[in-house]
């Protein structure tokens, strides 16, 4: 095999090693959530339903047997708001149940969760009400925080309240220059909303609202209150999709500015959290008018995104930088869309060497979950795998990839990748 497991540098002590998923993208059928509306929209503009997904609703215990078996220690998942609260106000005590059996479960098998209370979709109910943009928003939040935190009692010690807030005030930007446009509506999450815009938007000319913005840090610290006082020693934070911007020479100033309200704000609202949550996957070049294409003969993904490891090393970085040394950092997400599963590994390994230097110098990371454990519902279409496991879509049979087994022997022997020797392929090609 090109990468062995050893012996590159040891990992610290209860650095968490696992994987990421997120419910709507592997259980399926999440009939109240907003997403589910426009996945079944006739005429809407998704390209495939969920449908099924992976069918991880009844199959989580063979998923978590098959991160424990490869080796992991952790597992990154999220509960369902529009399944907990169907209809607002009224709480389906099955779906508590569900998810308290799935923190009981991840416990049993040695496996810590870290557990995300909202992943894009929303449900229908609050979405009807204008979503994050509703003046109730942060209440209703919260009193999902509280209901939650029934399941979190079960022995959760990590807790993201709002995955990618910036990914969704951006949509948000979005769905608003939609509307304005007479077009049919942005999803969260959906490769436009990540992308910046679809094709035919300017993604420089698109804002995110700043009363969005501040209704996602509201939202974040109303919940962060209530599930403190609900649960004693829980870790409370957020993750934040790092795009680790890089300025061309003399967009330094128009960079920073475009990175506020996209990124840097929501970094900042974590400065008195108790963790925040790097995801990186590319890097996004930037001129005085807004990001540049990934340059002319770069490897790209089948997102279409620039194959680039070395982002996490400088997310973490930046992260740190803006939080400060006293909030500990895990990656949440970190990844490769690729059928290539050589290239997975290549592209992980050297995204691990650079998280590797960067704790080196002193940043504070705490684990590492890759995304994604299952291929998985990537937003519209279940083209781009990103996960260690394939999935069949008819059988659902799990297979494990090559790259799960490889990540899998780095975390049962705590270390990191051996970095590439000078002069190798992978360093010249930058994997
Ligand atoms: C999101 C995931 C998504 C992944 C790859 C992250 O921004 O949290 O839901 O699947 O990126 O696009």
């Amino acid at each position: 095999m090109a990468h062995e497991a050893g012996p590159g540098p040891a990992l610290p002590e209860g650095f968490l090693m696992g994987a990421s998923t997120s419910a709507h993208q592997i259980e399926g059928n999440n009939v109240s959530s907003d997403w589910w509306t426009l996945e079944n929209r006739p005429g809407g503009f998704v390209a495939e339903p969920s449908g099924d997904a992976a069918d991880s609703f009844h199959r989580w215990p063979q998923d978590m047997d098959l991160l424990r078996e490869l080796g992991f220690d952790a597992y990154r998942f999220s509960i369902e708001w529009a399944r907990i609260e169907p209809r607002r106000g009224m709480i389906s005590r099955a779906a508590l149940e569900h998810y308290r059996a799935m923190v009981r479960g991840a416990l049993e098998r040695g496996l810590t969760p870290v557990v995300t209370l909202h992943h894009f979709t929303s449900p229908q109910w609050f979405s009807d009400l204008g979503g994050w943009a509703a003046p109730e928003a942060p209440d209703l939040f919260a009193d999902y925080a509280r209901t939650a935190a029934e399941i979190l009692r079960e022995g959760v010690r990590y807790v993201a309240t709002i995955n990618e807030p910036n990914i969704m005030a951006l949509m948000y930007a979005l769905k608003a220059h939609a509307v304005e446009h007479g077009w049919d509506s942005v999803a969260p999450g959906s490769r436009a909303a990540r992308e910046g815009g679809a094709a035919a938007v300017d993604p420089a000319a698109l804002e995110p609202d700043s009363a969005v913005v501040q209704a996602l840090v509201r939202a974040h610290r109303a919940a962060t209150v209530v599930l403190k006082a609900e649960v004693p020693h829980l870790r409370v934070g957020w993750t934040v999709a790092n795009q680790v911007y890089q300025a061309e020479p003399g967009a330094e100033e128009a960079t920073a500015a475009y990175a506020w309200l996209r990124e840097d704000v929501f970094l900042e609202a974590a400065r008195e959290d108790d963790w925040i949550g790097v995801q990186a996957y590319t890097r996004h070049r930037m001129d005085v008018d807004g990001a540049l294409p990934p340059p002319a003969g770069a490897e790209t993904t089948l997102t279409g995104w620039e194959v680039y490891p070395q982002a996490l090393g400088e997310a973490v970085r930046h992260t740190a930088r803006v939080v400060g040394p006293h909030v500990p950092l895990i990656v949440t997400e970190n990844g490769i869309a690729t059928e290539d599963d050589e290239q997975r590994i290549a592209y992980t390994a050297a995204a691990l060497t650079s998280l590797g230097e960067a704790m080196n110098d002193g940043v504070d990371v705490r684990g590492y979950l890759h995304w994604s454990a299952l291929d998985n519902y990537e937003w519209g279409t279940y083209r781009p795998t990103f996960g260690l496991i394939a999935v069949d879509r008819t059988t659902f049979v799990r297979t494990p990839k090559e790259s799960a087994r490889w990540l899998g022997a780095l975390s049962r022997a705590r270390r990191l990748p051996a970095p590439p020797a000078p002069g190798s392929a992978a360093v010249l090609s930058g994997r």
